[in-house]
């Protein structure tokens, strides 16, 4: 008999498609319809926001004004021209900082790129800004006005995209690289002065064959970032 904590026909479903994601690095040349798109895009739309305030504003890029986006950005990288990055604080503290080690060693092990070895690395960076040979770009805006709760609703958004993309076969990676070039992809994209970009996203086909798409990053066991109270007779946790 079924125990009546077991996981759902759904739950597999859905726990099966957060496990599948990951940040895919190299695509296939395999153009992804529009309407593929705007259909992940509908379905994430349905992410949760502080008082049903949707901040997300998305650009969705293919053919040539992606390769125009990307050949723009890969100039201003080489070039330097950019804004420097302030994704972390530093020094960022220190349990991150392990966590950040580890993803190297794991990266650049994977791609066999020596980690002090900055030109390679750069040169893996580089990638990002040609959407790593995605079909299709996204770029992430939201209003700069808001406050940083509101970017919080943005990153549901963002994993909504990626989940949905997903479970229809469709890979992707976030990617705040773009984040230092907003400059040139406010003017490029037409964005409005009080839009800011968040992140990017390359969207696509993942080329099962690629060494870097072979990556399983490690993930924290809950006993390290949780704690639990309370919940003293409510019975043995379901276990899958
Ligand atoms: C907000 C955000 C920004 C990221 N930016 C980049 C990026 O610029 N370039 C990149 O290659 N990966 C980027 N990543 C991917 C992370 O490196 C990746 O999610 C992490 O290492 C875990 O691996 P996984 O996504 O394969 O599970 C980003 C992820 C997030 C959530």
């Amino acid at each position: 008999m079924q125990r009546a904590d077991a996981p759902t026909d759904s739950a597999r479903h859905v726990d099966a498609v957060l496990r599948a994601r990951r940040s895919v690095r190299a695509f296939a040349p395999r153009p992804l319809p529009q309407a593929l798109v705007r259909e992940i895009l509908q379905v994430a739309a349905t992410a949760p926001s502080n008082s049903n305030t949707q901040p997300w504003r998305v650009h969705v890029l293919a053919g040539a004004p992606l390769k125009a986006l990307g050949d723009a950005l890969d100039a201003a990288f080489v070039a330097g021209d950019f804004e420097a990055p302030a994704h972390f604080p530093d020094p960022l503290p220190g349990p991150f900082c392990d966590h950040q080690s580890a993803f190297a060693a794991c990266y650049y092990g994977a791609l066999g790129i020596d980690r002090a070895d900055a030109a390679a690395r750069a040169r893996q960076t580089r990638r990002n800004y040609g959407f790593f040979g995605a079909p299709v770009g996204l770029i992430f805006g939201i209003d700069a006005r808001l406050a940083r709760h509101s970017w919080l609703d943005l990153g549901l958004f963002v994993q909504n995209v990626m989940i949905a993309a997903k479970a229809r076969g469709i890979d992707t990676c976030p990617q705040v690289s773009f984040a230092p070039f907003h400059a040139l992809i406010a003017e490029r994209l037409g964005m409005p002065p009080e839009e800011v970009t968040a992140c990017g996203m390359s969207m696509g086909w993942g080329d099962p064959s690629a060494e870097v798409n072979r990556m399983a990053m490690p993930r924290r066991a809950v006993e390290d970032f949780a704690r639990f109270e309370g919940f003293e007779g409510f019975g043995e946790a379901s276990t899958s």
